[in-house]
């Protein structure tokens, strides 16, 4: 089969690895990719946001037999109904379903409505009475643009008059567009042993009938060492959780997951595809911190390299209904990644600056922001690089990790020295 993931960061690329390895794979595509997918597969220079172009290109392109859509932005818009429209096969929900992402207001109501464990909170679209809400409540309290904004749309705000800010920066001022029309506030959620809780991002393939958790991992959103700084779209990762349990496994599945899907299913929104649980351990049990309708990004990166399972099967089986068919395999041991950004991320940050890598040894080095100039490669983005290291545990495998990217520089780099301790203690 030929198939085309579209996107171009890190996770694009390590799907595009994975797919590599299954023997039923004959070319891959992607749109509009990087200097690694650039690697393994042919990339399209066709912007994924503008449908009429994309299906331009799948018109003129009847050899691709399958559409992988990977960020949240064209899901949101619907590109895998116009895809499938067309009579393509894809992966991705569609754009009823996509919703549980692209709106915080709608992922909220539904976990009120079926009884979803999350925080407890209230959405406005009104500046004076969302300024009022606030007002009556105690900090720490947390603010939610209801729209896409790369992961950076949320602020915990530490006391109410950071909260009547961040109110105006995102309803007035309009910080985060449009995705700050409406807004949902909610209670910081207490951890057993950290506040904010221990948060963990569980992925699951599901076909709406059927709900399969992925391994585990644990992301790091803020930008600086020990979670300070801004959030991003995530510095790094690690596989699998130190504090996941077969018990949380199961209270998971049958009060989130299963609830989850079921629930789209009532509200005539079948989700099919990747569903991302981000999940927070608190004093009152696990809680829905965020719902994501993909893969997360930096998370797939040390996910995916631990499947056994022919992805391509999965991702059919998904589209075909029959995910309950196939049995998913995962290698035992640890995975982590430590993601190499533009100095200045996730504010401003320079692109074209040369990038040298030495020997980095047993690692996968992941694209995520990179691109070919001059016959060098070049920065192109905030997150620029990946590195990927395997070990038997995560003290290993973070080991090697760090030991690449020693090997690794550009003018003004910029990474978190930190990824893969944290929640080490319970
Ligand atoms: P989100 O984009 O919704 O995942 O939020 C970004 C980050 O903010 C999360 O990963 C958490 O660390 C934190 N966060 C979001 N909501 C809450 C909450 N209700 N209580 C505590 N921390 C939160
Ligand atoms: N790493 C978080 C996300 O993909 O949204």
């Amino acid at each position: 089969m030929n198939v085309l993931v579209i996107g171009n960061g890190g996770r694009e690329h390590a799907i595009l690895l994975s797919l590599k390895k299954s023997a039923r794979v004959e070319k891959l595509y992607c749109m509009k990719g990087n200097a690694g997918t650039a690697q393994i597969a042919e990339n399209v220079d066709v912007d994924y946001m503008n449908v009429e172009a994309v299906k331009a290109f799948a018109l003129a392109h009847p050899e691709i037999d399958y559409y992988v859509v990977t960020p949240d932005d064209p899901l949101a818009i619907g590109l895998v109904d116009e895809l499938e429209g067309l009579g393509k096969r894809c992966f991705g929900p569609r754009k009823n379903a996509a919703i549980i992402e692209a709106s915080k207001a709608f992922s909220k109501k539904l976990m009120q409505k079926y009884n979803i464990p999350t925080a407890e909170a209230a959405t406005f679209d009104n500046y004076g009475d969302a300024l009022e809400y606030v007002r009556r409540k105690s900090a720490p309290i947390v603010l939610k643009a209801d729209g896409l904004a790369l992961g950076k749309g949320v602020l915990i705000c530490e006391d109410i008059k950071q909260a009547e800010e961040g109110l105006k920066e995102i309803m007035l001022d309009k910080s985060f567009g449009n995705a700050g029309n409406v807004i949902v506030i909610e209670e910081c959620m207490r951890g057993l042993k950290y506040n904010p809780g221990e948060e963990v991002s569980v992925l699951a393939f599901t076909d709406g009938k059927t709900i399969v958790p992925m391994i585990t991992s644990c992301d790091h959103k803020r930008a600086g060492d020990n979670d300070k700084g801004l959030n991003t779209g995530g510095m790094g990762t690690f596989s699998p959780c130190p504090f996941w349990t077969a018990d949380l496994e199961k209270e998971v599945l049958e009060k989130i997951m299963i609830p989850t899907m079921n629930a789209m299913n009532a509200e005539g929104r079948t989700f099919k595809g990747c569903l991302y649980f981000g999940l927070m351990r608190t004093d009152k049990g696990m809680k829905v911190v965020e719902y994501n309708s993909r893969f997360g990004d930096p998370e797939t990166q040390v996910v995916l390299p631990m499947l056994k399972t022919d992805l391509l099967d999965i991702f059919e089986a998904v589209t075909d209904e029959r995910l309950s068919d196939i049995k998913i395999e995962w290698e035992s041991g640890a995975c982590v990644c430590v993601v190499l950004a533009s100095g200045g991320y996730p504010l401003a940050y320079a692109k074209g600056k040369e990038i040298k890598i030495g020997d980095v040894g047993d690692v996968t080095l992941i694209h995520a922001g990179t691109a070919v100039k001059d016959d060098k490669l070049v920065t192109n983005g905030g997150r620029v690089l990946d590195v990927v290291a395997k070990g038997k545990n995560i003290d290993e495998a973070r080991a090697k990790a760090y030991k690449a990217v020693d090997s690794i520089d550009w003018d003004n780099i910029q990474f978190r020295k930190d990824i893969g301790i944290k929640y080490r203690q319970g």
